[in-house]
């Protein structure tokens, strides 16, 4: 019996021992990957406009289009959500506010964040698309620093992101990804691409606000870097053959499905997209409607970048 407890004794020890080694090592790990800077990678000095169309287009992004205001509060004031022992999901203050950003922070350091997923410091950023961003404007982004500069300042410190030790495990193991090694820096976007109801802006419109969840090539799955208790997103490239436009249409303003069911109306953001004008949904519907069908699931953005096979 002495025997036995000995060795039971011996055994946990050292089973003690290995998770130990295997926590200092998920520690070390991730503390590398968090710390990991993007130095090489710089924003555009755009020029920036500030005439009422420019500031109106730019609040339309923000609280439609692009969606940012789904993350970063309605206020724009920064949004928390407790996640732990995953993490504790900080958006930042993007208002001009005391906790926000600074009042040097420059259409560069925009353009960094949006379209290269590059914080100030020169970190990369989690959770925010910027792997898609990639296809804005110029004008777009312009537009959404002046919007930015004149938007009512919140006075509000906005916590950074910070990953519990669950979040720690599943970044030192690849399941989720600092998003500069997801965005295709070399991306040439265009300068302006001008509002019209054809399918050439419907197809700009769509990687703005839809790819990033719905995927590279619209056919849906697991969200991207979501939250694990959002559904899937559906594939766009089958559901939307069982639509018209007006039932797209009002699909946009609802989450009512042709079929009388409704959608998970957080996950798919109708808060923002019910704000989409006529325009934008008949630019949206030549061109999603047209899409060639795709496997539900098979594109991802890290097969895109050619992380995964
Ligand atoms: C899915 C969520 C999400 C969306 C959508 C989103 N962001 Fe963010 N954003 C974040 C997170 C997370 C951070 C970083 C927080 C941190 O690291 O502390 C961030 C950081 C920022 C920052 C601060 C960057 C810095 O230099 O420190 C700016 C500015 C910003 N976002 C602007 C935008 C704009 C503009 C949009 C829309 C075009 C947008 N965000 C959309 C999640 C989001
Ligand atoms: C933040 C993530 C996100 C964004 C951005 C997003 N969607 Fe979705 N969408 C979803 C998810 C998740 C579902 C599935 C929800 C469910 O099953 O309850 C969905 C469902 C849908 C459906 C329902 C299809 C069906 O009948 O099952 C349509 C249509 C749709 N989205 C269109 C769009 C369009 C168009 C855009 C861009 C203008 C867009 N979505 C942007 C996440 C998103």
């Amino acid at each position: 019996m002495k025997v036995l407890l000995k060795w039971l004794g011996i055994i946990l020890a050292g089973v003690i021992v290995l998770l130990l080694i295997f926590a200092g090592y998920v520690y070390f790990k991730s503390a590398s990957m968090l710390s990991k800077t993007y130095t090489h990678i710089q924003g555009k000095n755009i020029y920036v406009p500030n005439d009422s169309a420019t500031v109106a287009r730019g609040e339309h992004l923000v609280h439609c289009i692009a969606g940012c205001a789904g993350c970063h509060n309605p206020d724009l004031g920064g949004y928390s959500q407790d996640m732990m022992p995953f993490m504790m999901f900080n958006t930042s203050n993007i208002t001009f506010g005391k906790g926000g950003l600074p009042a040097d922070y420059t259409i560069e350091d925009l353009d960094l964040i949006v379209r290269h997923a590059v914080k100030r410091d020169k970190t990369g950023v989690f959770i925010m698309p910027s792997y898609h961003y990639n296809r804005m404007a110029d004008k777009d982004v312009a537009a959404i620093y002046a919007y930015l500069k004149t938007a009512t300042k919140v006075d509000k410190e906005s916590p950074a992101l910070e990953l519990g030790p669950i979040g720690r495990m599943v970044l030192s193991q690849g399941g989720l990804i600092a998003l500069p090694e997801v965005t295709d820096h070399s991306y040439k976007p265009p300068l302006e691409v001008a509002p019209s109801a054809t399918p050439q802006y419907g197809k700009y419109l769509a990687e703005v606000a839809c790819i990033g969840c719905h995927g590279p090539k619209y056919s849906g799955g697991p969200l991207f870097q979501g939250d694990p208790s959002w559904p899937p997103a559906s594939n766009l490239s089958t559901t939307l053959k069982k639509y018209t436009q007006e039932s797209f249409q009002a699909f946009l303003l609802t989450g009512i499905r042709p079929d009388g069911t409704i959608v998970d109306t957080v996950a798919m953001p109708i808060r923002d997209l019910k704000h989409a004008d006529s325009l934008e949904v008949s630019a949206l519907w030549q061109y999603l409607s047209a899409l060639p069908r795709e496997e539900t699931g098979k594109a991802t953005w890290l097969k895109e970048a050619g992380i995964e096979e």
